[in-house]
């Protein structure tokens, strides 16, 4: 071996008779390379048209990622990890997902491309609970959304009786307690849509014991989809009672419409609404209408309890605009009550109820800036996030209605979609239609509570817990449990 490898070593490259062999081999060789190499960096150029992404693991992907507070997690990830113009690529589990969290981004996927990213990621358990799913918020960009969507903004109802509510409280109030404003908000939520909807409550009728929370339990938010065996159990909840108040409407004699289900049933041949559509339809009005509604009155009014200047400014503004109204506020005195918007924005601002808005899905390979973005991308909008970035607004993390009154930026005062960095109800196609529904309803009980009351923590707590939950929607952890203390309305002279 040793006298081989002396002979060889010995002659010059190409002499001996292995390499004369190997020759003829070799051009080809080179040249493959040349090819896998070329292909190789084009495919990483081609990689790199999609926006950043963190190291990822086999399998889950940025899954493990995502955490108890996605809102929060996806932020901090995309600070580090995402591009300049704040977006970001993950795949969560096999779904590949875009996260945009810039008013760049949400500027890029819900404006100048929002036709390409209108539809929404279909899940198994939306389909069971959507009958199909054939309500809005959930259904494929196309036809029937759009026909569905023109109905719900022509025609939603708004049906106020704060008056009951408010002596309610006073009741409770004289009794001196403490009393869970969480409780009786989401009752009267709960309540104030039914009447809209379905011309009645269904709680006063003890129709409805569970029935909200499952569904915002089950729904389990964006990231966390429920078992297809669990969406048809809360399902079959909604069906049955849905089924018996259609019935009840389509028994009744004249061609009132005084709720909405009058509405959906006098528009049922004209827009061809089988039964399970005006279902679905019912149920996205009812969920939507509770939740949000509840969920920013109680963070505007736990905020007000924190900051006491500004429950006192509210209280001076609604108790002098309002004095000549002693049986509380309606819609009327509401004009003028700049810092009350103020107040309700702010709200919005630090917690936006869908912090993520609803999941987008882009229906076709889209180029977004320097990116490609590929067809049947989920895309969250990380509103929360947005809200509360310190390169857009002035102390992120206050809260400061002030900035809603006298804020030199008058676009800052927009929440319909065209300011990009203010986004509680979304934008584009997909925006809420909502807005005008809730925002009335939100102002007057708001408006109503700290006009008829002064509001103090129960003996003993010294603080408000502002611990979030994420689900359906963001809430707090605890309720908010405070003490009514009656307003005296007659003055010294
Ligand atoms: C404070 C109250 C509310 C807030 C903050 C809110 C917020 C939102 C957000 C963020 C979206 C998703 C937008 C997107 O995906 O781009 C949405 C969609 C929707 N909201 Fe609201 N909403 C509120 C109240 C309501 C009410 C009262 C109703 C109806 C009674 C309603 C009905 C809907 C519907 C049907 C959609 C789906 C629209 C679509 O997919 O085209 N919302 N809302």
């Amino acid at each position: 071996m040793a006298e081989v490898a002396v002979v060889v070593l010995d002659q010059p490259a190409g002499e001996t008779p292995a390499a004369r062999a190997f020759l003829p081999l070799l051009l080809p060789l080179l040249l493959m390379l040349l090819v896998l190499l070329r292909h190789l960096g084009s495919s990483r150029g081609e990689r790199s048209k999609v926006p950043p992404s963190p190291p990822a693991l086999p399998l889950v992907g940025h899954a493990h990622l995502v955490g108890a507070l996605p809102h929060v997690s996806l932020r901090d990830l995309a600070a580090r990890h995402g591009g300049e113009d704040g977006l970001m690529m993950l795949r969560l589990g096999t779904v590949p997902t875009l996260v945009a969290s810039s008013p760049r981004a949400a500027q890029l996927v819900l404006r100048a491309h929002d036709r390409s990213f209108a539809s929404r990621p279909r899940s198994a358990s939306g389909d069971v609970l959507m009958y199909g799913p054939s309500d809005i918020a959930l259904a494929p960009y196309g036809e029937w959304w759009r026909q569905a969507k023109k109905l719900v903004s022509t025609h939603l109802l708004s049906a106020n009786k704060v008056g009951l509510l408010i002596n309610k409280i006073r009741g409770l109030a004289e009794t001196r307690a403490a009393l869970d404003l969480s409780k009786l908000l989401t009752n009267f939520m709960n309540d104030m849509v039914c009447r809209a909807v379905a011309g009645q409550s269904f709680r006063v009728e003890g129709r409805e014991k569970n029935f909200y929370p499952g569904l915002a339990k089950l729904a389990g938010g964006v990231l966390v989809s429920p078992t297809r065996r669990k969406a048809k159990k809360v399902r079959d909840r909604w069906d049955e009672l849905l089924d018996k108040l259609i019935d009840e409407h389509a028994n009744e004699d004249g061609d009132e419409e005084s709720d909405f289900i009058h509405v959906l049933l006098s528009v049922q041949e004209e827009f061809g609404l089988i039964r399970d559509n005006i279902k679905a339809i019912l149920i996205d009005m009812l969920a939507a209408g509770t939740d949000n509604k509840y969920l920013v009155l109680e963070f505007a009014m736990a905020e007000l309890m924190l900051h006491q200047d500004a429950m006192a400014k509210l209280q001076h503004e609604v108790r002098s605009v309002a004095q000549d109204h002693q049986n509380g506020i309606d819609e009327d005195s509401l004009t003028g009550m700049t810092y009350l918007r103020a107040v309700v924005k702010e709200t919005l601002r630090l917690h936006p109820p869908s912090p993520f808005l609803l999941p987008h899905l882009s229906v076709e390979d889209c180029d977004v800036g320097t990116y490609t973005i590929p067809a049947g991308t989920t895309v969250l909008v990380n509103a929360w996030a947005i809200g509360r970035d310190p390169r857009l607004w002035d102390a992120a993390e206050e809260f400061m209605p002030e900035r809603f009154v006298h804020g030199e930026d008058t676009e800052a005062d927009d929440f319909r979609g065209n300011n990009l960095r203010f986004l509680p109800f979304g934008s584009g196609r997909r925006m809420c239609p909502g807005i005008n529904f809730s925002l009335a309803s939100i102002e007057i009980l708001l408006a109503n509570l700290v006009y008829h009351f002064d509001w103090e923590l129960p003996e003993g707590q010294v603080n408000i817990d502002m611990t979030e939950v994420y689900g359906l929607t963001v809430r707090r952890k605890e309720k908010l449990v405070l003490t009514p203390r009656i307003r005296m309305t007659c003055c010294k002279h």
